[in-house]
């Protein structure tokens, strides 16, 4: 059911709450397809999907609104969208469809002329809509083939009444000038450097094709057409826009010719439909590019042949399905890697489909371009992308592999990192600069991943530069070392770890002290003080800490594994001596040595952080404290909606914490629900056995489970979103920043290797789930190194963790790891817990 928007101004904040609190659906999950089907164009929200599997990537929302760039969402836009504007989700791959007097979009923006049906689902890699208006049917399938760079839209209009009709369709995408950024600021250059061609049914955009650039963009279609436009102004006619262009309305576009101003692309093509005929037109947006010197068929002609080769592969109907199909293929492949067969719907529809899938939009587009990141802005993050290579490493660990070199290539010699990198030039980013403490240890945590996964030792003996120069390069494994004596170098007045600028937290900025606006509240000031301490940053150093000393073992380095483990002991208990609170794990000390996240304090008493992490990495587990720890969490940081960052919000801002407490109370940092540190405590509380609690915080953020209130929640039910609102936010439980998060990591490492159990070892795979009372027997099917594991766990006395019996072909094995046999392709393998 959809409530319009001004009912709910007349609606009490609390009566409004209970009034959604039942269930709030805006379509449904289609598992069998690996589906969304959204069922109306009205989403709280655009919801939307990502087309492309390498090079060339689409965003695309349910109301067919998004853009296309190529490699780089900033430097090689191909598309115009307009962010922030009323109404949202402006610019798109619009179709008009002019029926008599009506017109229509199959997506329903940007006429949104009411349909008489309308469905979008939003599958893997691809989005189709299904929507009718007045007898005509429109099918549109939309995706990015595996090996091309190009999109492709496939309309089919069937004529469903019993009429004759004659219909007019038009197609349209306003180009972007490639440099998005440039592009949305400087006018006084960009108005005047548009250029096109026509030629026949295809537009080329070629603007600054003639000095510096050797790349194009067409958008074409497979028939003759009736009528095109390349000037937005001749197209949509003045002071109309998308939703009332005059050629549409006027029945035929004006064949335009775009100088300078904004180049558009549309087609007109007339159809004739009798009673129950249907027509299917293949349109390609595509990106080509051409030697340096073969840019020109004759003067100031383009060379066409890269497009033509290109379009010549999507002539027909066939030749779509065949590409469809290959598409497919490609995401099966992949999401057959780790399967669940569980009673729980919920669970098998996040592992198998919606979670996996997540993770590897993520991977593919780092923290780049979304509905919240505007495709201009970061580069690739240090921390954000080792962490989440820890959720697609088993799905393309060749891929794992380039990437973890690349972050490597970017460490400075003392083990400090560049915070950020570009993706096109793979060169750390000196406007951020280093000096977030928490990053050199992802890189531990990365690695120790990818060679837990593949068994490929090799890496660890790779060379690898440091701030991209090879006359320093050393082994992988020297870098790890540097990373780990990061840490234990730069040490405190209570021997934990300084903090530097900020840890995972961007916003508890201990050594900055901004205090105008402008001041960036990461990188000014000293920004790397002597004093401020981070407890969250000792909690990394014991789990990673160990992988690192796995990784020497594994080398047959065993002294350098003693002395990393005579470090983690130091730290373990300067953690026990000088971070613990009495109930809890302390978050920080600040740079005048006060305690943060302490019951000293008057606001944020008690932070996430600091206690997920000393937890899940065993601090504290022997002593009973993690426990004492995680039941804190629960009774001060839980809410209905997940587990809030911390408690009580900060009501003023300080300048000794910084941007933590510039956010309202309840949002983002400042005690929102951070959805990426959620997974800490779960898997905490599976390291201490107690699957009902790790299973119910879970569920909280999980979004299969909130689809059931996305009136609230409002981002899609399909991926999981960066922060949700907490208590002291005006709506608890809103979600905001949804797809790039690093949640979508460590959600499915939460669920896949510690509530289901299934943990890559160096020795094989570890089989020992924690799960929730009455969870049930499964089965899990899982690649590994080359073979194929088909797993049973029963679990006939319902206990929460426990393995009794490990079976693996008929034998038993003692312990939860399957040792793994070099060669051996299938194994057969029964749990029992108990
Ligand atoms: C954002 C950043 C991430 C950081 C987190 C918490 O998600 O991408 O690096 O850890 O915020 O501040
Ligand atoms: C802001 C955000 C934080 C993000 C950071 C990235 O501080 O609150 O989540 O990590 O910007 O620069």
């Amino acid at each position: 059911m959809f409530m319009p928007f001004y009912l709910i101004d007349f609606i009490t904040r609390s009566n409004y709450k209970k009034y959604w609190e039942d269930t709030m659906k805006f379509g449904f999950f289609d598992d069998l397809n690996k589906e969304y089907v959204i069922t109306t164009p009205k989403t709280p929200l655009p919801w939307i999907n990502y087309l492309g599997t390498n090079d060339f990537f689409s965003l695309v929302s349910n109301t067919a609104g998004g853009y296309s760039f190529y490699k780089d969402a900033k430097l090689l836009r191909i598309t115009r969208f307009r962010y922030n504007n009323v109404p949202m989700d402006t610019n798109g791959k619009y179709f008009y469809i002019k029926d008599g007097d009506t017109v229509w979009n199959p997506g329903w923006q940007p006429t949104k002329t009411d349909l008489d049906s309308y469905e979008c689902r939003h599958g893997i890699g691809y989005t189709k809509w299904n929507s009718s208006k007045n007898g005509v049917k429109a099918e549109v399938l939309a995706f990015v083939p595996t090996d091309d760079t190009c999109e492709i839209n496939r309309i089919k209009l069937t004529n469903t009444s019993s009429e004759a009709k004659d219909i007019k369709l038009f197609s349209y995408v306003e180009w972007c000038l490639w440099n998005a950024d440039d592009d949305m600021k400087n006018f006084q250059r960009n108005f005047s450097t548009g250029e096109v061609e026509i030629v026949g049914s295809t537009i080329f955009h070629k603007t600054e094709y003639r000095e510096r650039r050797n790349h194009y963009a067409i958008y074409s279609v497979n028939a003759p057409i009736d009528g095109f436009d390349t000037s937005r102004d001749a197209f949509l006619g003045a002071y109309h826009d998308n939703h009332d262009p005059e050629a549409v309305f006027n029945g035929a576009c004006t064949g335009s010719e775009a100088h300078g101003w904004s180049p558009v692309a549309a087609h007109q093509i007339n159809i004739k439909l009798n009673p129950g005929e249907s027509k299917s037109y293949v349109f390609v947006l595509g990106y080509c590019e051409n030697p340096e010197d073969q840019k020109w068929e004759s003067k100031g002609v383009v060379n066409k042949a890269p497009a033509n080769a290109m379009l010549a592969k999507y002539k027909t109907d066939e030749d779509v399905d065949k590409a469809f199909a290959k598409l497919n293929a490609y995401w099966d492949n992949l999401l057959s890697i780790y399967t669940v067969e569980s009673n729980n719907d919920k669970v098998n529809r996040m592992v198998n489909i919606w979670n996996q899938y997540q993770c590897m939009v993520t991977f593919n587009m780092s923290r780049s371009a979304s509905y919240f990141e505007s495709g201009i802005g970061r580069g690739m993050g240090f921390r954000d992308s080792n962490q989440d290579l820890l959720g697609f490493v088993h799905l393309i660990p060749e891929r794992a592999r380039e990437r973890i070199i690349d972050i490597a290539s970017t460490q400075f010699e003392n083990g400090s990192a560049y915070h950020q990198y570009q993706p096109l030039t793979k060169r750390g980013n000196s406007d951020i600069g280093s000096g977030f403490n928490d990053d050199p240890l992802w890189l531990i945590a990365g690695t120790s991943a990818y060679v837990r996964e593949t068994g490929d030792i090799s890496i660890l003996k790779e060379m690898v530069p440091y701030d991209n120069d090879m006359s320093v390069a050393t082994t992988l494994m020297e870098h790890l070392k540097r990373s780990f004596d990061f840490t234990v170098n730069n040490k405190g007045p209570h021997n934990l770890p300084l903090i530097g600028r900020a840890d995972w937290n961007d916003c508890l900025n201990l050594n900055c002290f901004s205090e105008h606006p402008g001041e960036s509240f990461q990188c000014f000031g000293p920004s790397e003080g002597p004093v401020a301490e981070s407890v969250f940053i000792a909690g990394m150093f014991v789990k990673y800490g160990e992988e690192y000393a796995q990784l020497a073992e594994l080398l047959g380095d065993t002294a350098e594994a003693e002395r990393a483990r005579k470090e983690i002991k130091i730290m373990y208990d300067a953690v026990l001596k000088d971070g613990w609170d009495g109930e809890w794990f302390v978050r920080a000390y600040d740079a005048y040595s006060n305690k943060i996240g302490s019951k000293e304090c008057e606001e944020g008493k008690i932070f996430i952080e600091s206690n997920g992490f000393c937890s899940l990495a065993g601090i504290g587990v022997k002593e009973g404290l993690a426990e004492k720890a995680l039941d804190s969490v629960k009774k001060y940081l839980d809410c209905k909606y997940g587990v809030m960052i911390l408690q009580p919000a900060y009501t003023v801002y300080h300048l000794e914490l910084g941007e933590i407490s510039s956010y309202p109370p309840g949002y983002k940092e400042n005690a929102g629900i951070f959805c990426h540190n959620n997974p800490w405590v779960s898997i905490a509380e599976t390291v201490i056995g107690r699957g009902d609690r790790a299973f119910e915080i879970y569920k909280k953020t999980c979004p299969a489970y909130t689809e059931e209130i996305s009136e609230i929640h409002k981002t899609e039910p399909y991926v999981y979103c960066q922060m949700v609102a907490g208590n002291d936010a005006y709506i608890p439980g809103e979600g905001k920043n949804s797809w790039l998060t690093g949640t979508a990591a460590w959600t499915f490492c939460n669920i896949s290797q510690y509530i289901l159990g299934v943990y890559p070892t160096h020795k094989g795979l570890s089989v020992d789930p924690c799960v929730p009372h009455g969870f049930g027997d499964f089965k899990i099917t899982r690649k590994f190194r080359g073979a194929t594991y088909h797993i049973e766990v029963s679990n006939p006395s319902d206990v929460e963790k426990g393995v009794k019996e490990l079976i693996v072909d008929g034998n038993k094995v003692d312990g939860c790891v399957i040792p793994f046999v070099d060669g051996k392709k299938e194994y057969n393998v029964k749990v029992v817990m108990g």
